[in-house]
């Protein structure tokens, strides 16, 4: 691992320890996961995860047509990431949770305004800066293990329930070594480090304030129930 994939590490780690001592790290601690919390996340899971393969299309808009190795990366991880949102209504209707109208309740503020950034990155950063944010996402297992063992054992799923956290995750380890050697190939100078290193941090902590808003509606449903009960 170069010195700059560790450096890109420990800002992601650090990033990671503070989504764990947020609301909803604290809410999935003393709670559990009910099926409640559970598809109120998964739907926004579901909301950001549409939008993958095309702000990754997106991305190559800002890069020159001679940079034939990082396009080919950008066409090649888009096409791999098409429908990826799907696993998500296939995870939920294994267990009973999902109606199609679920998917127009919508995104919540945080997870319009993480989608709206990516978008963003893609547009006016393009590819390189992009590979900021894949790299965590592809690589979020480890983070996530946690989190992904409370839905198994509060919600006793099996792995067939869970395609987008199990089934996805072994997809998602060649991609993480595909984005490693995008990125040692790719970002050389100190500016394009920098960029990569902001990218990565902010949509990271984006991420963070999307688990957040799911707890923030989580608890005032909570409220709104024992209100009326
Ligand atoms: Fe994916
Ligand atoms: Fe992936």
């Amino acid at each position: 691992m170069s010195g700059f994939l560790k450096q890109l590490e420990n800002e992601v780690s650090s990033e990671w320890e503070t989504i764990k001592s947020g609301l909803f790290w604290n809410i999935m601690r003393e709670e559990g996961f009910n099926t409640e919390l559970y598809k109120l996340l998964m739907l926004q899971i579901f909301h950001y995860t549409k939008h993958n393969a095309i702000n990754q299309a997106v991305a190559t808009y800002k890069i020159n047509h001679t940079e034939v190795p990082l396009l080919r990366f950008c066409f090649k991880h888009a096409l791999e990431e098409l429908g990826h949102e799907n696993m998500v209504v296939r995870d939920l209707d294994s267990i009973g949770l999902y109606s199609p109208e679920d998917l127009a309740s919508g995104a919540l503020p945080a997870t319009q305004a993480l989608v709206g950034y990516l978008y963003h990155v893609a547009l006016e950063l393009g590819g390189l800066a992009r590979l900021g944010y894949s790299y965590w996402a592809e690589s979020s297992y480890g983070h996530l293990a946690e989190m992904t063992d409370h839905m198994k054992d509060d919600l006793n799923l099996k792995d067939n329930n869970m395609t987008f956290f199990v089934a996805h995750s072994a997809i998602d380890e060649k991609h993480s070594a595909e984005v490693n050697d995008a990125i040692e190939k790719n970002v050389k100078t100190d500016t394009q480090k920098k960029i990569v290193i902001d990218v990565a941090r902010t949509t990271l902590y984006m991420t963070g304030v999307m688990f957040n808003n799911v707890a923030e509606v989580y608890l005032v449903n909570k409220k709104k129930k024992a209100v009326s009960a």
